[in-house]
């Protein structure tokens, strides 16, 4: 068979019947539907800022969620997955907290959990690519698709917690910013508030999700949707009555809040946009640029790089080799140390038995000296004891003597 150069014209063919593979779309959607799909959705925020209310809102069900306590040391992440199906399509979805988000005294690394959960994903599902026998389609992503950062709707604008964490996260998740709560705000400081917050992003270079404007079907309503972030959301599970309906909404003296009613907030359309218009692309965004972005600083700093097209070389091979001789450097130099160690140990440990020894040899001597002191004291206090006794019986002696002649005389008169 001879090889097609680069260049060569491709002559496109008319086909004079069906033969088939217009139906290649439908296999891939029945293949696609039959297998099911996956969205993991990070939700970023304080503690009691509306996260758990606003998923179940976005989702129209009760995710059984435990309040978070106000009182973290530090920020964990709890992740919940539930099996959802709407008709034929089956979706599981995994929604991760950040418990304890923004509640310490000092924030500064609050972010760090976050980064490291997104990095752990990120490296789970390398390790399944990187094996030997791969098993990436029934593989269970976990890689967070979509962040949804939450911004209290106090204030003028973003704190720096936000700014530092958006910007920390905008090269390892698809995220978009919500001002939660919206209801608590009047709409006119709603409208100034957003406007800050995308002036602040934009004038410290945080690069949050844009709906993708590529594709012509949706480009108008992609982009006249990122014109309309952050979305303002309320969240609401109750039923309330309008006129004869029932809307979910939150119920006020003055009124009520419908949270699916677009003049009200936006949730309406971040669910658009987040379920019904880009959930693929906030997936391929993951993969072809957060994972590839991740995947590649990985793979560099283990040593490989891509084939040189100079050298013609086959890198991999090269890199493998490097690796080996790198790993087997590493485990004689880790041996010698450790042998170093072993021997300095024996050292330390004989000079620490001698200085032993000699400390128990001085204490007998010293010993010594002491019973040697004490029996001469002892001896010296026998001879006394033995010298007085003898002057007691000496002088018992003389006195039995003196009572017999006493005795005597008397008797004699
Ligand atoms: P943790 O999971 O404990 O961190 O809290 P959370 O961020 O999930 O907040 P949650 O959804 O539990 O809501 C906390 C409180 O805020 C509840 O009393 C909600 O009813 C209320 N709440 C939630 N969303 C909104 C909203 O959009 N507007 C108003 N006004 N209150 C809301």
């Amino acid at each position: 068979m001879m090889a097609t150069s680069e260049n060569e014209e491709k002559r496109s063919l008319e086909l004079s019947g069906d033969v088939g593979f217009n139906s290649l779309p439908c296999q891939l959607v029945n293949k696609l539907v039959a297998r099911g799909f996956c969205f993991n959705v990070l939700c970023v925020g304080q503690t009691g800022i509306g996260k758990s209310t606003l998923m179940n809102t976005l989702f129209g069900r009760t995710f059984e969620m435990e309040e978070a306590s106000h009182y973290e040391e530090e920020v964990k992440l709890h992740s919940q997955t539930h099996e959802l199906q709407e008709n034929t399509v089956k979706l599981k979805l995994t929604v991760v907290h950040t418990l304890g988000f923004g509640d310490q005294v000092n924030n500064e690394h609050s972010y760090k959990p976050i980064l490291d959960h997104l990095d752990a994903q990120f490296e789970k599902y390398l390790e399944e690519e990187l094996k030997i026998h791969r098993s990436l389609c029934s593989y269970e992503d976990t890689r967070i698709h979509a962040c949804l950062y939450f911004i209290a709707p106090t204030g003028h604008s973003l704190r720096a917690l936000d700014l530092i964490t958006m910007k920390k996260l905008e090269s390892k998740v698809n995220v978009i910013p919500v001002v939660a709560k919206a209801d608590v705000v009047s709409k006119n400081d709603l409208k100034i508030l957003k406007k800050n917050i995308m002036n602040e992003l934009l004038s410290y270079g945080v690069q949050i999700y844009q709906f993708p404007t590529e594709d012509e079907d949706v480009a108008e309503l992609n982009s006249s949707m990122n014109t309309c972030l952050p979305f303002a959301v309320v969240g609401s599970t109750e039923d309330v009555k309008v006129g004869n309906r029932m809307v979910k909404g939150r119920l006020y003296p003055w009124g009520t809040v419908q949270v699916e009613n677009e003049d009200h907030c936006d949730l309406v359309k971040l669910r658009e946009m987040l379920l019904r218009v880009n959930t693929e692309d906030l997936r391929e965004q993951t993969h072809c640029r957060h994972y590839e972005l991740y995947r590649r600083r990985k793979l560099e700093e283990m040593g490989f790089k891509d084939t040189d097209p100079d050298s013609q070389s086959f890198s991999l091979q090269e890199t493998y080799e490097a690796k080996r001789k790198e790993f087997f450097r590493e485990l004689q130099h880790k041996e010698e140390s450790m042998r170093q160690m072993f021997v300095n140990k024996v050292k330390e440990t004989e000079a620490e038995l001698k200085e032993k020894e000699k400390e128990l040899h001085d204490r007998f001597e010293q010993l010594k000296r002491v019973h040697h002191e004490e029996k001469k004291h002892l001896e010296e206090k026998r001879r006394k004891l033995e010298e007085e006794m003898n002057a007691f019986n000496r002088r018992k002696v003389a006195a039995e003597t003196l009572l017999g002649h006493a005795l005597q005389g008397c008797s004699q008169q």
